[in-house]
């Protein structure tokens, strides 16, 4: 598929998801530009995750078509999607206790030198951000 002139930074044509036994989106469509600020509203089970979930890389779709930026896009992972600056931020954050403060903030997005991870550097980032909510956590 070509590029084309989209006006929208964010595209979903006709997207299909079928789970054993349910079909939880049938053909949704959803398009965005730049700079609105979306509700996605619905009873429960209408398809509101699933349809994010399609859009951030953690399902794939059965079918229908996905574009950023006019460009059509196929993302096989959360990261792969970040990759293109979508990120979802669940409303129920799972952190893993054993964890400190600024390894779980950078979790699967950890700063890296070469193929290590830069500790000191996951720390001056994390209280960089702490210190920009004005929160003091060790
Ligand atoms: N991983 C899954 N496996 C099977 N069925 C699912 C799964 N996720 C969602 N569903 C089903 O898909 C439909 C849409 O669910 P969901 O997207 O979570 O709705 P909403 O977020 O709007 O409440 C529901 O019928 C739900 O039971
Ligand atoms: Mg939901």
């Amino acid at each position: 598929m070509q590029k084309n002139n989209s006006p929208y930074i964010v595209e979903m044509k006709n997207i299909t998801k079928t789970f054993p036994g349910t079909k939880a989106l049938d053909k949704v469509s959803l398009r965005l530009r730049k700079g609105e600020i979306h509700a996605l509203v619905g009873e429960n089970g209408a398809g509101k995750s699933t349809l994010m979930n399609v859009l951030t890389g953690q399902f794939f779709c059965d079918s229908g078509d996905l574009y950023v930026e006019g460009e059509p896009v196929r993302f096989s992972s959360p990261k792969e999607a970040m990759k293109k600056s979508i990120i979802l931020v669940p409303q129920e954050l799972n952190l893993v206790m054993e964890a400190s403060v600024a390894e779980n903030i950078f979790l699967g997005n950890e700063k890296v030198s070469g193929i290590w991870i830069d500790w000191k550097k996951v720390q001056k980032e994390a209280k960089k951000l702490l210190e920009l909510l004005s929160v003091e956590i060790d």
